[in-house]
């Protein structure tokens, strides 16, 4: 039986799927250890509520767990040496230079992993796939395990993490499924009967579904491509909509009726962001095109480019409808997170809407409740459009909406966190100039109270 879990990288995944495992299984000692040490003292923070993720109802659950069998920590040989089982979740990150640079993953970190279990294992282990990999990395993984290791036995099981951001607690209580991945040798077998015996603590046995490894990996790309799919075919049809005078959301509610199309995913929005949505599709389509097959990756990569072309039509709309100029307007930007209830702020659309309003030379001032200045800072110098010192001058950010709508010409609603709705609108309208405009990338806001109260509104899709 397992009692001992590693898990390397303390980031979205990592981090709340050990704590949950940590409180759902008491008698097993779960490490999450990390290179990046202010972290991993984040996570260690007394005060729970300083944890470096934001997730609803995370914070309790670290609470019951943390110091009783959930430790974190940046000592991670030993860690590595005293686990059972070993799960990997550091980034993949898409590549940005040489071979597939923008579109295959990244595998340095994973293959740094793969070394360093390799070097410091003294007994047989069970490796664990938690990064989104593209299809036949656990191959990758066992070679580097098999040729420079110090003779021990490794299984690789790969175990999707279908958990989203903002509901991590309640998807990791109640999985629609866990899925896991693993050799069809006895050997393989017993690895994954070990882990599904991790899960069955708390999930249902009917929900965990055994597969060998590809079938697993490549299960995750393709989840992630139908969903990220659903939303690029309601947004293209969203502009559809605005020449037609249709509405996006009357469209979708009448469609979503229909029980084999069903009501999830179709919210019109300024875009998908997020860490896996754009990387996965891209994952699917080098992969596809590695194996000569251009059909097939240009299905998929239409996706990537109606959600590039729905990000930077917003803006555009935006510099439109304002005259066709935002030089020296202040534009409000409420939310710069990916999506509410998150502090995560990876290929969120409100980064290449400020890009393209900067190079307009708007001045952007944003609110967020979980993101700050450094943060949005870090994600406009990644893009390197300008310098570090014009996005400094160009954007700011305010610590209430009221403040960051001060005089402000615009507002672009970019996440639709629930506090926006309960704002006192007129008080904002007044303080605006005039007209004020509302562009409600999130479909957010109330149309008609808005409209009342002499706001110009628009949304996406109608
Ligand atoms: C996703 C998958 O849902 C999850 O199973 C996987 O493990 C990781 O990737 P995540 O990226 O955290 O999760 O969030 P998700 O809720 O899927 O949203 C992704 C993006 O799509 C967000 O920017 C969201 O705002 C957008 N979206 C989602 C829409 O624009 N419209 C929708 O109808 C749904
Ligand atoms: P995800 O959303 O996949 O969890 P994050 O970037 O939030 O991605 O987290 C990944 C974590 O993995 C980061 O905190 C990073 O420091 C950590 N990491 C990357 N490589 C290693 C490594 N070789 N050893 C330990 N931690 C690592």
């Amino acid at each position: 039986m397992i009692t001992n879990i590693c898990c390397i990288g303390a980031g979205y995944v990592g981090g709340p799927t050990m704590a949950i495992i940590a409180q759902k299984c008491p008698h097993i000692r779960v490490t999450v250890v990390d290179l990046n040490e202010k972290r991993i003292a984040a996570w260690n923070d007394p005060n729970v509520n300083n944890i470096p993720i934001y997730e609803p109802g995370l914070s309790d659950v670290v609470a019951e767990a943390r110091g009783r069998n959930l430790f974190f920590s940046t000592e991670v040989d030993k860690a590595i040496d005293e686990a059972q089982m070993i799960f990997i979740s550091v980034n993949t990150p898409t590549k940005t230079y040489g071979v597939g640079k923008g579109m295959a993953a990244d595998l340095k970190y994973i293959e740094l992993c793969a070394r360093q279990i390799a070097r410091v294992s003294k007994n047989d282990k069970i490796v664990v796939e938690k990064s989104t990999l593209p299809v036949r990395t656990a191959s990758a993984i066992k070679d580097i395990l098999d040729n420079t290791g110090n003779g021990v036995n490794f299984q690789i099981l790969s175990n999707p993490e279908f958990l989203a951001e903002g509901t991590a607690v309640e998807d990791l209580f109640a999985p629609d499924r866990v899925l896991i991945g693993g050799d069809t040798t006895p050997e393989g077998q017993k690895a994954i009967q070990q882990l599904v015996d991790v899960y069955a603590n708390w999930v249902p046995t009917d929900k965990i579904l055994t597969t060998n490894v590809w079938s697993s990996e490549l299960s995750k790309l393709t989840a992630n491509a139908f969903l990220a799919q659903r939303v690029s075919s309601i947004n293209a049809l969203s502009e559809l909509c605005e020449k037609t005078g249709a509405d996006v959301n009357e469209v979708a509610k009448a469609i979503g009726l229909d029980s084999r199309i069903g009501p999830k995913f179709l919210k019109a929005s300024v875009g998908f962001g997020g860490s896996c949505f754009q990387k996965d599709i891209l994952n699917l389509v080098y992969i596809a095109k590695s194996y000569g097959l251009n059909e097939v990756a240009d299905y998929w990569e239409q996706v990537i480019i109606m959600n590039d072309h729905q990000k930077r039509r917003f803006a555009k709309n935006i510099i439109k409808t304002l005259y066709n100029t935002v030089s020296g307007k202040k534009i409000a930007f409420l939310g710069w997170a990916f999506k509410k209830d998150t502090n995560d702020t990876r290929e969120s659309a409100a980064i290449y809407v400020a890009d393209d309003l900067l190079s307009e030379q708007a001045n952007i001032s944003v609110y967020d409740p979980k993101v700050g200045i450094e943060q949005i800072q870090f994600d406009l110098n990644y893009l390197e459009t300008r310098s570090e010192a014009e996005n400094l001058k160009g954007v700011q950010v305010a610590t209430n909406a009221y403040e960051a709508c001060n005089n402000a010409h615009a507002i672009a609603v970019l996440t639709e966190w629930d506090e926006f709705k309960t704002y006192d609108w007129q008080k904002i309208y007044d303080n605006m100039l005039k007209p004020a405009f509302v562009f409600d990338g999130r479909n957010l806001l109330n149309k008609a109270e808005l409209e009342k109260i002499g706001f110009v509104y628009q949304a996406i899709g109608s």
